[in-house]
């Protein structure tokens, strides 16, 4: 009988076809060890009829997820045949890889991929495609279909692992294609990657996410939270640490409810992977502040390379925001959180994200943000103005709040943020941190970027012989968004 497993890798399987998930907890999620090699061995594309290569070019808009979901596609990319180019005009394939978290992120691609009608009508033999967050979206896909017809390819989260034969049927088909299926029905192992960094990797530990935040797109984009087994977790992290990888980032929407789905916690997850020799530096990304429990705080202090940096976005310094947010935590809950995650963790780093002009935000509830702000003093918060998303319940809450007041509240806190980020940053000088080398500054060459265990960025003058490397570094100078300093010399590489 022919299972989905034989049809997916016949490419035959269906666009919605899968397990039904309900809304929150999934059943089982089926595991899928994919033999790439076989499934692209019939979509290989050769050279083109002048013996160069077929060149691809992804633009990649969006969070750490959609960076490592493009590492992916290349790497499906590559097993095709496709070399990657910078130029887009060398390009014979150009996929926009978006995010649908914000308007603004949404109208940069429409423009892009109008700027490039003319280079499409130009050589007839260029595919435009456009996958992502966005391409979950009912309201994208008219557009794309009535605005935009000469987007050759639009195709969803979930069936990333049918580029190679979506792009196929795309080179042969006189229309778009189109496959967005609603909802995921698989985690998919061992899929190619081709990484951009030789140091610092992108794991996914986690898909999806539960929370439905009243504002947020992203459960609808992203489908329900599916974990993967700790023990293909482990042994990607093993395989790059064989690779001379000295930097995982764990991924997830929501990482703290890892496991929730296969009976196993992230605090365990976070033990196994301190355990995988070779790996320096373990970070994760996003906790929510809602289920970070004590256990958890635990892992973090007592796993010497899981790093003193946790990202913990708050969203509003007022609790009835935060309940119109749905964000299941109070000020005072995440007020209390912080302090017992300082309490276990010395010298940690907390970073944040925060909304500015959600629905019918009063002044004093801005305030209590400030308010907010300034007691915590985060070492940097990425702030955004409130954007209405489409299908998601806040964009139907009343707003009398002028987008210029919006505007207004979002300098005034960027300001703050600032002020407090320089201050962190100057109790820094004159103190000798640990150094993750990455590579040369794009402007100077003598100048080589790393960053601290808690992720703040370091400038130093180096040689290339250390990019990979961790060195004691003296911090000269601090600066609001960044540090200068000098390698320590006499001292040889710590670990
Ligand atoms: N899973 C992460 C956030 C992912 S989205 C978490 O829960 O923390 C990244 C950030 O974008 C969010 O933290 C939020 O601050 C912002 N964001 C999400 N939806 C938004 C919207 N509709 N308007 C403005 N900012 C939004
Ligand atoms: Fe969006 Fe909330 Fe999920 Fe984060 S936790 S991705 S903000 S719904
Ligand atoms: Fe954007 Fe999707 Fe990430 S909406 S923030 S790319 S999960």
């Amino acid at each position: 009988m022919e299972n989905r497993i034989t049809l997916l890798r016949q490419g035959r399987l269906q666009p919605g076809q899968g397990l039904v998930f309900g809304t929150h907890r999934p059943h089982p999620v089926e595991r899928i060890h994919f033999d790439i090699d076989q499934y692209v061995a019939a979509y290989r594309v050769g050279r083109k009829p002048d013996g160069s290569p077929y060149r691809y070019h992804i633009r990649t808009y969006g969070c750490q997820m959609n960076e490592h979901d493009t590492e992916v596609m290349a790497g499906l990319l590559e097993a095709m045949g496709y070399e990657a180019t910078d130029a887009v005009e060398e390009a014979d394939f150009i996929l926009f890889n978006t995010c649908a978290v914000r308007e603004n992120a949404e109208d940069k691609v429409f423009g892009e991929i109008g700027r490039l009608r003319p280079l499409k009508m130009q050589n007839p033999q260029l595919l435009l495609g456009l996958c992502g967050c966005m391409a979950q979206e009912q309201g994208v896909q008219r557009l794309v279909r009535e605005k935009f017809p000469w987007v050759d390819l639009v195709f969803g989260t979930h069936n990333i692992h049918r580029l190679p034969e979506l792009l196929t049927r795309a080179r042969e088909s006189q229309e778009t294609v189109m496959e967005v299926w609603d909802r995921a029905a698989m985690t998919i192992e061992d899929m190619p990657k081709v990484r951009k960094d030789r140091v610092r990797a992108w794991v996914n530990i986690q898909y999806g996410c539960n929370k439905f935040c009243t504002y947020c797109i992203v459960p609808y984009t992203r489908g329900a939270e599916r974990s993967r087994l700790p023990e293909d977790v482990v042994r990607e992290v093993e395989a790059l640490a064989a690779e001379g990888y000295r930097e995982v980032t764990l991924l997830g929407q929501n990482v703290n409810d890892y496991g929730i789905d296969i009976g196993v916690t992230f605090a365990d997850l976070l033990r196994r992977i301190n355990r995988v020799p070779g790996i320096e530096r373990i970070r994760f990304t996003t906790s929510n502040p809602w289920n970070f429990t004590d256990d958890l705080i635990a892992a973090i202090a007592e796993c010497e390379h899981v790093v003193e940096h946790i990202h913990l976005p708050v969203q509003s310094g007022n609790s009835q925001i935060l309940k119109r947010m749905n964000r299941t935590h109070t000020r005072e809950f995440y007020l209390a959180l912080v302090d017992k995650i300082r309490r276990a963790i010395p010298g940690v780093s907390l970073t944040t994200d925060i909304i500015v002009g959600f629905p019918g935000e009063t002044e004093a509830q801005f305030q209590d943000t400030l308010s907010l702000v300034r007691e915590v003093e985060f070492d940097n918060a990425f702030t955004f103005i409130y954007s209405p998303r489409e299908n998601t319940p806040a964009a139907n809450f009343p707003d009398d709040v002028p987008l210029e007041e919006k505007k207004d509240r979002l300098r005034r806190l960027n300001e703050l943020q600032a002020e407090i980020s320089l201050r962190r940053n100057q109790q820094l000088a004159g103190r000798t941190v640990e150094v993750l080398v990455e590579g040369e500054s794009k402007t100077n060459r003598h100048v080589f970027a790393g960053r601290t265990r808690t992720n703040k960025l370091v400038l130093f003058q180096g040689e290339k012989r250390f990019v990979g490397q961790l060195l004691p570094v003296k911090v000269t100078e601090a600066q609001t968004w960044l540090l200068k300093g000098e390698l320590v010399r006499e001292e040889v590489a710590v670990s």
